[in-house]
């Protein structure tokens, strides 16, 4: 009764993978319980999420083709953009949130455009934007309730506000992954979605850990280019950025319960090691107490038997 923080299904979004190069599910294996599904499979996911009153999906797409301009990010006819039309087509009520980045897409694996100047690799920060901004627009094209950048590269957020407005889509939301640090928690990640940058690694765009003031000004421009809801990523180790973005910017904020903190957790309890279910519960109540309105986690369907 004199409980402080409350949990429930109603704060979870449930991350789900689809690939065009599966014809039913390909469980990933460094994330036990998580597969990458086909258009067809994750309709039943979402179908089943939705029965366990499970409000949104973020979607992440594998293609079949990727090259240097990640052509398949904002084809109309893209595995993301087809799964997020069946989805809303099923299941009209479920939330859908789709991940806009670019490395899923990329030959190369990294979240933008990559040139060589004087032998040295190099971002494309707004030849990046641009696509970005297509791949946002041909996402909510496709349905998508809310837009997720998690690219980090700047000026996006901004970009792809008014991108969506000119194209008559001003109900589509956009949900900025603000702080987005540069973490070796996304492992398994990569893993699932097949993105792991095949050179270098994605510390000039994504944030040093070391910064939290830098955290501080990213979701300030983020909210003044237009984000009306805020990430922050990983979970865990950042319950402190986590506990001064709510503070301070009073957003609707989500804190994203990442893949590396899926499998260590999964990893010792295979091991008998750790109880999961009461670790996992004691890990969501933390995000809550820390501020997080909305969590985003691997365990959303565990968690929604657990909380009846
Ligand atoms: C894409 C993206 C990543 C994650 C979400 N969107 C990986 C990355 O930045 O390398 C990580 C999510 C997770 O680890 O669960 N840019």
């Amino acid at each position: 009764m004199v409980r402080e923080t409350r949990l429930s299904v109603d704060q979870l979004i449930y991350p789900l993978f689809i690939s065009e190069k599966v014809d039913d599910q390909l469980e990933v294996p460094s994330m036990p319980g998580v597969s990458q599904l086909s258009v067809r499979r994750v309709v039943d996911e979402a179908k089943a999420a939705a029965d366990l009153g499970i409000p949104a999906l973020l979607l992440f797409g594998i293609p079949k083709e990727k090259d240097e301009r990640a052509s398949q990010a904002y084809a109309p006819d893209g595995v993301t953009q087809r799964a997020v039309a069946a989805i809303k087509k099923a299941v009209p009520h479920l939330t859908v949130i789709a991940d806009v980045c670019l490395c899923e897409y990329m030959s190369h694996g990294h979240c933008g455009v990559i040139t060589k100047v004087d032998g040295r690799y190099q971002i494309e920060n707004d030849a990046s934007v641009e696509l970005l901004v297509r791949t946002a627009i041909s996402l909510a094209e496709a349905g998508a309730d809310i837009v997720a950048p998690s690219d980090m590269m700047d000026g996006r957020v901004g970009a792809i506000r008014s991108g969506l407005d000119s194209h008559a889509l001003t109900e589509t939301a956009v949900m900025s992954y603000a702080s987005k640090y540069s973490s070796a928690f996304y492992g398994p990640f990569r893993d699932a979605a097949e993105s792991a940058p095949q050179f270098g690694d994605r510390s000039s765009y994504q944030m040093d850990p070391a910064n939290a003031l830098e955290a501080l000004r990213e979701v300030a421009t983020d909210i003044e280019e237009g984000a009306e809801l805020l990430i922050v990523k990983p979970g865990i180790a950042y319950l402190d950025i986590l506990w001064r973005v709510k503070e301070r910017f009073e957003l609707p904020t989500a804190v994203y319960n990442v893949s590396g903190e899926y499998a260590m957790v999964k990893a010792a309890a295979q091991q008998g090691w750790l109880e999961e279910k009461r670790t996992v519960l004691e890990l969501m109540t933390a995000f809550r107490r820390a501020g997080a309105d909305l969590i985003i986690t691997y365990w959303s369907k565990d968690l929604a038997g657990w909380l009846r």
